[in-house]
């Protein structure tokens, strides 16, 4: 319930930036922050006089330098998002759909793996955390607590890599009904969406980081390998990607809320009144006096929902017929159906016989 109000009530501070140089100028050498992956070097306040502070370091640069034209005032996203309430975004909850299917099973396997790894790369051992802390508050902070920087790295990595499989599937499936000389019905644009979504994601933290050469490695290993296991993956079975995708998005959803429950808790004090980028701003359209970290991490934990939501009722739908049931339209508009928006919510996917 805490969030709840600090969601809807906090006003920005224009302070914050300067508390937050401060801190992390403080603290960047005493708690380790891995400079070689990231470095957090830029925000901004609410209002219109927005400013870049930097670190110390003075090669660092603006990330997306603006490069003006004879012609061009602005050029906006293709793809506009939709709009998220206060309540809606407080209404997201952790959620599992239980793997009933020997394609499930294999789905929801390789999350587990691969979250083990990621957890392992990125220094992010919750469970281990939550163990030691009932023994010892003390030694679970000093062993196992996550800073800024820690999740930082761990956001970028996982947005780097969560662009991909909506890609490759659209891809595919493009390619297929061009093949096979028949129509799609829809589910491309969703797809080729949700990986817009997710670079915006990418692209929003990347304006309060710099990712330093060993990152920029990792993303780009990791970007080979996914890709090219996800395009085979797709051939063979787009059920279980889909599926695999929706278990996936689960773990985002429960990443998103461990951060924002830090926040609430006071761990991430350079957090708390740290203020959204101007690209978050106008992707999300964030209202005035709701335009913090803690409300950037509601509406991406939001994407993350819904991404969990259409990739579980993608994988519950014949792959090869089904109508995508996120465009389509309904002959009863008294029933809740899927929407784009968060309308009506149904974390483990809708089932087959509900929309088609
Ligand atoms: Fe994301
Ligand atoms: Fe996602």
């Amino acid at each position: 319930m805490s969030f709840r109000t600090a969601t809807c009530g906090v006003l920005a501070s224009k302070q914050a930036p300067v508390h937050f140089l401060k801190a992390l100028n403080g603290a960047s050498t005493r708690a380790g922050l891995r400079p070689s992956f990231i470095v957090i070097h830029r925000f901004q306040t609410t209002s219109g006089d927005r400013r870049t502070i930097s670190t110390a370091d003075s090669s660092t640069k603006e990330f997306f330098p603006k490069h003006p034209t004879e012609r061009l005032s602005k050029t906006e996203a293709a793809w506009p998002h939709p709009i998220y309430t206060c309540e809606q975004m407080q209404a997201v909850t952790i959620a599992h759909r239980e793997a009933k299917t020997m394609s499930d099973r294999v789905a929801f396997f390789a999350v587990r793996v691969l979250r083990r790894g990621l957890d392992f790369a990125t220094g992010y051992k919750h469970d281990k955390a939550v163990a030691l802390n009932k023994r010892d508050p003390a030694a679970a902070n000093k062993k196992y607590a996550m800073d800024e920087g820690k999740y930082m790295i761990r956001n970028v990595f996982l947005e780097s890599v969560a662009g991909v499989p909506g890609m490759v599937a659209g891809m595919l499936r493009h390619l297929r009904s061009m093949r096979q000389m028949k129509r799609d019905n829809g589910w491309i644009e969703t797809l080729l969406e949700e990986s817009y979504n997710e670079r915006m994601h990418l692209l929003t933290f990347l304006q309060m980081t710099k990712p330093g050469w060993f990152m920029r490695l990792m993303v780009l290993g990791a970007q080979g390998v996914w890709f090219n296991a996800l395009f085979a993956a797709y051939l063979i079975s787009p059920r279980t990607v889909h599926r695999f995708v929706g278990y996936l998005e689960e773990e985002a959803v429960i990443t998103y809320t461990r951060q924002i429950a830090d926040i609430d808790a006071g761990r991430l004090p350079q957090w708390e009144k740290l203020q959204a980028p101007e690209i978050a701003i106008d992707y999300w359209k964030m209202p005035e006096g709701h335009r913090t970290m803690r409300d950037l991490l509601m509406y991406i934990r939001a994407d993350e929902s819904k991404h969990r939501e259409v990739n579980h009722t993608l994988g519950n739908l014949d792959q090869n017929q089904d109508p995508n049931p996120y465009v389509s339209e309904y002959k009863d508009l008294t029933k809740p159906h899927p929407t784009k928006g968060l309308e009506h919510l149904r974390p483990t996917g809708w089932e087959r016989n509900e929309v088609i």
